[in-house]
């Protein structure tokens, strides 16, 4: 178990250069499995997720090539099935392999999927990905180490309507519907910009897709997809995480990559909290310019709302505001556990069951503790803290950081999910730290 000793109450100043989303590029790796010719991905972040993705499509024979310049190639020519005990080496590790599900019904046939992993922050269940895949004719087997997936007469073009615009389960239903016979209707489909992406990559690659309005996207099925060349879009859960550790630590971060049109939602409570930003033509400055910051109130919601990934940092950076500040979290029932160590810290968190925001959500009154009270400005101190889970994680990170005193974070292994090469990048904006292995 890697952990760190921080030293905190320095400023964070420097440039971080992002690389492309972690919630883009696994997707993008499971599409290149759908075409006949080999596929490109440029701006590859070095992250487990990536790494996990990487070596179970291995296992199902694509041939991948990727170097330090973040390129990667991967050849799909010779897909063949993997060995049950490989793909389970896997299980836990990540929530992706869902995904595989109708690539490999495409071109094999059948799928075995094993138990997923990913953050724990709430029940994350998979009910809308194997109502999806029943809807395209697939047949699927409960097994005790996973689900086996068969398609004996292939997949079928379906109407689809999810009860709530799932970013996972959407992209099930656009893998699996672009090589599916016939026409696909999907409402209720969530449209984050990582989505529109993987649509770009599909359109590259032969898909017939059109988003209409309303959340419904029209895939008209083709036989077949070659390989595509894609420079994927920057990672803006990255870009919104270093923002609010400039702001927490009184700092001054310029992300590299990061552009205006995805971030707009962030630079508006950014703005409202008392940050500044500058957008640059390469990409976005985000600095603490003195002075108070300011409450506010949040609720978290699909896209084009909060991002419900941006809330655990920033929490960090409203427990300095003056007044207090609310948070309701309509996307995941159970994100809150992360403030526990936050309070420790000094923090001022409170957390209810109640929806806070103004917006009745489907998590009220079923006993889940999803907003969140911050009353500041308090002063945070050193700690000795477990790194729950990725975005938890980093803003445990970034109270360190911001604290007075020595802190002690352990399990850090578990951000290098998706912050790709985060020890350089703290290295590099003057953080004060050792670590350990
Ligand atoms: N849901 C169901 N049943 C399903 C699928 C989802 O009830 O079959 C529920 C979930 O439990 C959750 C809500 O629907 O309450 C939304 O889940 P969604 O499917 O949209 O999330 P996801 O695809 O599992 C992705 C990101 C998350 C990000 C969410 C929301 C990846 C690998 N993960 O998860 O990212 O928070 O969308 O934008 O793309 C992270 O990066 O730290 C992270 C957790």
């Amino acid at each position: 178990m890697s952990q760190i000793t921080v030293t905190g109450g320095k400023p964070l100043k420097g440039r971080v250069q992002l690389k492309g989303a972690k919630n883009l590029v696994t997707k993008a790796m499971v599409a290149a499995l759908l075409g006949d010719s080999p596929s490109i991905l440029k701006d590859v972040p070095q992250i487990s997720d990536v790494e996990v993705v990487k070596n179970l499509l291995t296992l199902h024979g694509v041939k991948i090539e990727f170097g330090n310049d973040g390129v990667m190639h991967l050849d799909p020519t010779n897909v063949k099935s993997a060995h049950m005990v490989d793909i389970d080496a896997h299980a836990g590790s990540s929530r992706i392999p869902i995904l595989f599900c109708g690539p490999l019904l495409h071109q094999l046939g059948e799928a075995f999927i094993p138990d997923l992993g990913g953050c724990h922050i709430g029940d994350r269940p998979i009910d809308f990905h194997l109502e999806v895949l029943r809807n395209f004719g697939a047949v699927i087997e409960k097994q005790p180490n996973g689900i086996r997936i068969s398609a004996p007469e292939g997949l079928k073009g379906a109407k689809v309507s999810l009860p709530y615009p799932s970013v996972g389960a959407t992209e099930q239903v656009l893998l699996a519907a672009t090589r599916a016979e016939g026409i696909t209707e999907l409402s209720g489909a969530a449209i984050e910009p990582e989505i529109m992406d993987l649509i770009a990559i599909l359109q590259k690659m032969g898909a017939i897709i059109s988003v209409d309005t309303d959340r419904v996207i029209r895939i008209e099925g083709v036989p077949h997809l070659s390989g595509y060349t894609h420079r994927a879009l920057f990672d803006r859960n990255e870009a919104a995480s270093w923002a609010a550790a400039a702001l927490a630590t009184q700092g001054d971060i310029f992300c590299e990559g990061a552009r205006q049109p995805e971030m707009m939602t962030f630079l508006n409570v950014f703005r409202k909290v008392g940050g500044a930003f500058e957008i640059h033509d390469d990409g976005i400055r985000f600095y603490h310019p003195g002075g108070e910051l300011h409450p506010v109130v949040i609720e978290t919601d699909v896209h084009p709302g909060f991002m419900t990934d941006w809330q655990q940092p920033l929490v960090v950076a409203l427990t300095q505001a003056k007044g207090l500040s609310i948070i309701h979290e309509t996307v995941y029932e159970n994100r809150f556990g992360f403030t526990d160590a936050l309070v420790q810290m000094g923090a001022n968190i409170q957390i209810y069951r109640e929806c806070l925001g103004g917006t009745p959500c489907r998590f009220g009154q079923r006993n889940f503790y999803h907003s969140a009270v911050i009353s500041g400005p308090t002063p945070l101190k050193a700690a000795e803290i477990r790194v729950p889970d990725l975005r938890g994680g980093f803003s445990h990170m970034v109270a360190a950081l911001a604290a007075e005193g020595t802190s002690l974070v352990t399990n850090v292994q578990l951000i290098s999910r998706g912050y790709e090469h985060f020890l350089q990048k703290l290295t590099d904006l003057g953080a004060d730290f050792t670590y350990t292995e």
